[in-house]
């Protein structure tokens, strides 16, 4: 029996494929390669000491779609493919909902067709929006401002629908916080298509010498030190959390909802001052305006993902700096050669 991954080949899901052949599982992984790497799928292998099928199609394309389903004994989902930009998601909604909720439907329809009824679901903290309170419970309410936001609101809703309609259905949803950092072996991590949006990865490109400097956006936040607070959540952490949940919809069913974070919020100067203690790299710095839908403070209660599937983010700030550092110096252009 194995895994099937969908959006393997990009940031997160390689960190999980690398977990889940590291764990005994075989896996088969479909990416459309949109923003994945292919390189990223040659150092999983390389890094397991192991070879797995990997084929490039499209979720939309549903003939090719059930070609892996024939090929594959597929036993459970995990499902990372999407597109992620809250920026692009604004200006090209269709594209948006069509790429994350049609994907999606075809996927389930799919998997239905092959009796193949247990997902793990990337969502995101995104969907509830602002936070009324921090830290936000999974039952806090969710108000994607986003069209991003709202395909991941969308897909969770299509889920709990799918699973009243057939109760042998069992799905995880799993709302991360912020991912960051890479493996400690320096030979995967993320590896952002144009200028990173993302803190981390505009950080890295300022240390290796591609920026001059960082643009903290705004510094009347009201937070600690004025700039905005986030639950960072080392990427290997999130990806062992996967492993938990595929446990979880394996041996049961219904549907449920899990916050991946580590409770604690630091804010951007923060940020700055462990990445340049922990890698002695300068990180110089001037204060803009905030961006737009920004929100002060958004950190995770994440009890619930400790008591039910027995998981507990367990790693530093400082290991998630050191890690982004050590990939970003050791691969400056990403996966490219
Ligand atoms: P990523 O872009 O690195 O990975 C997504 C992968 O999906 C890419 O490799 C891309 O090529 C593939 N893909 C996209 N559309 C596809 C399609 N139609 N068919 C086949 N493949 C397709 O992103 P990531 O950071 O690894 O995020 C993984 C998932 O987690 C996404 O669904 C994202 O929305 C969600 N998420 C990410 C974050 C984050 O901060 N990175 C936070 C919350 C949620
Ligand atoms: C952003 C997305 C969110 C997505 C997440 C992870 C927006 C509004 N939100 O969240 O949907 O799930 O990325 O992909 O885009 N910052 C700077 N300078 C920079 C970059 C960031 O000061 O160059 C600040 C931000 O203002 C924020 C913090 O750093 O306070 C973290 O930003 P970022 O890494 O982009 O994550 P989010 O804003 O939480």
């Amino acid at each position: 029996m194995s895994i099937l991954v969908t959006g393997g080949a990009g940031y997160i899901g390689s960190h999980t494929c690398l977990e889940l052949l590291n764990a005994g599982y075989e896996i088969v992984v479909i990416d459309n390669l949109s923003n994945g790497k292919l390189e990223a799928m040659n150092r999983v292998s390389e890094l397991a000491k192991t070879d797995f099928k990997f084929y490039k199609i499209d979720l939309l394309n549903k003939k090719a779609l059930e070609t892996v389903f024939s090929e594959n004994n597929i036993e459970a989902v995990i499902h990372f493919a999407g597109l992620k930009s809250v920026n692009e998601s604004i200006e090209t909604p269709l594209h948006y909902y069509h790429n994350n909720i049609t994907g999606t439907l075809v996927l389930c329809q799919t998997m239905r067709e092959y009796g193949v009824k247990k997902m793990v679901f990337s969502s995101s903290a995104n969907v509830y929006g602002i936070p009324e309170n921090v830290p936000v419970t999974e039952d806090a309410p969710l108000k994607p401002t986003n069209p991003y936001g709202r395909t991941k609101l969308m897909v969770e809703e299509i889920l709990r629908d799918l699973y009243v309609s057939d109760n042998n259905w069992s799905v995880a949803l799993l709302r991360y916080f912020n991912p960051i950092g890479a493996h400690e072996s320096g030979r995967i991590g993320e590896d952002p298509n144009d200028i990173p949006n993302n803190l981390i990865p505009y950080i890295n490109q300022v240390a290796i010498g591609k920026r001059d400097k960082l643009n903290v956006f705004g510094k009347d936040y009201d937070t600690h030190d004025g700039t905005g607070v986030r639950d960072y959540i080392h990427v290997v952490d999130l990806a062992k959390g996967h492993l938990k949940a595929l446990e979880k919809v394996i041996s049961t069913t219904g549907v449920d909802t899990f916050n991946l974070g580590t409770g604690v919020g630091y804010s951007v100067l923060d940020v700055i001052k462990n990445y340049e203690n922990t890698t002695s790299q300068k990180i110089p710095y001037i204060f803009t305006h905030r961006r737009m839908g920004d929100i002060d403070k958004c950190y995770a209660e994440t009890t619930k993902a400790n008591k039910k599937l027995g998981w507990k983010a367990t790693k530093s700030l400082e290991d998630m700096c050191l890690d982004a550092w050590r990939w970003q110096k050791n691969n400056p252009n990403g996966y490219a050669k």
